[in-house]
């Protein structure tokens, strides 16, 4: 395959959607496009990352983002080292810079990191001379997994997303996804709409280039798409909402609140799924409306994008 996307990308980290102009994000979306399309198992030229080692290191819980990382690594040949924090020398009380400095010894290539504290991966970016992917960090950003939803709609509506009316729905406040994803569906001309009660909005958000509504009826009149959010318990302290049964009742997916939108409307979630409390099963399991496996093929494909990207940018080549 050509090491050139019509576009140099000279990016050594993948940190944040703001670091990124729109030309790199097209060359992103173009490499996820390619690996979608391709056969990679079978491919003579998957192994782009021959001879370089990626380390997943997750100080939070994952499946979908570690496990498509790891086996996107392991396509393009890389090899790949996923530390179990829970096994590593931070339970024994290692800072993050110290347990930097010994992964830096090591040199890793690439380091896929996700951790609680906001900002986590871009200090370990200051400190690791190889390419840092935040893999998510505290409730700032997921950039990875905004990449992957533009690439799940561009799979849907087709490559141009202008003037798509996507509502994003829950718990905002919490959401390291929503920060993503909105700047990334900004950026490629979606209109963008924040669904959720006041208590999950911050008071900001209208300052994001979104409308803010706090009922699922007006917000999602005429959406192209809607993408329901976990309620982050994990992230709250103190009572965010009444209760799950009565968050359900007014901001839960469920067919009478999916009619709002257009027909044609999809439905996307980052996961992992709360089933009965942002969103019912009928709708999440209904391949006729649920992009939500095709979010999940999305992350393999363009996370083996991203890899490609930083190892051909530390590589000179582009
Ligand atoms: N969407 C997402 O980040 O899922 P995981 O927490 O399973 O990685």
């Amino acid at each position: 395959m050509a090491s050139s996307y019509g576009y140099p990308f000279e990016q050594q980290h993948c940190l944040s959607i703001s670091q990124f102009s729109r030309p790199d994000i097209e060359t992103l979306l173009s490499l996820g496009e390619h690996y979608l399309n391709l056969d990679v198992q079978k491919s003579p030229d998957n192994a782009v990352l021959t001879g370089k080692t990626l380390v997943n290191l997750f100080f939070e819980n994952s499946t979908r983002t570690q496990k498509s990382f790891e086996i996107a690594g392991r396509r393009l040949g890389a090899d790949v080292i996923n530390m179990s924090v829970a096994q590593s020398s931070v339970k024994k009380g290692e800072t993050l810079l110290d347990t930097a400095a010994t992964l830096n010894a090591m040199n890793p290539d690439i380091l896929v990191v996700r951790h609680s504290a906001s900002g986590a991966p871009a200090l370990l970016a200051q400190k690791l001379s190889g390419s840092v992917v935040n893999a998510g960090d505290g409730m700032h950003e997921h950039p990875t997994q905004a990449l992957l939803d533009a690439l799940t709609l561009r799979r849907h509506f087709g490559k141009d997303l202008g003037g798509i009316r996507i509502a994003i729905c829950g718990d905002i406040t919490h959401s390291r996804v929503a920060r993503s994803d909105i700047q990334l569906l900004n950026i490629l001309g979606c209109e963008v709409r924040l669904i959720g009660p006041p208590t999950l909005i911050p008071a900001d958000a209208d300052r994001w280039g979104v409308e803010v509504f706090h009922d699922m009826e007006t917000g999602l009149d005429g959406c192209d798409a809607v993408m329901m959010l976990r309620l982050q318990l994990e992230r709250m302290s103190g009572a965010f909402v009444p209760s799950k049964r009565e968050y359900f009742h007014f901001y839960g997916l469920d067919r009478s609140k999916l009619a709002f939108a257009k027909p044609s409307a999809v439905v996307m979630h980052p996961g992992p799924m709360n089933r009965g409390v942002e969103i019912s099963s009928d709708i999440a399991d209904d391949p006729e409306v649920s992009l939500i496996t095709a979010q999940v093929e999305s992350g393999v494909a363009i996370r083996m994008g991203i890899l490609h990207a930083l190892s051909e940018a530390q590589d000179g080549i582009s």
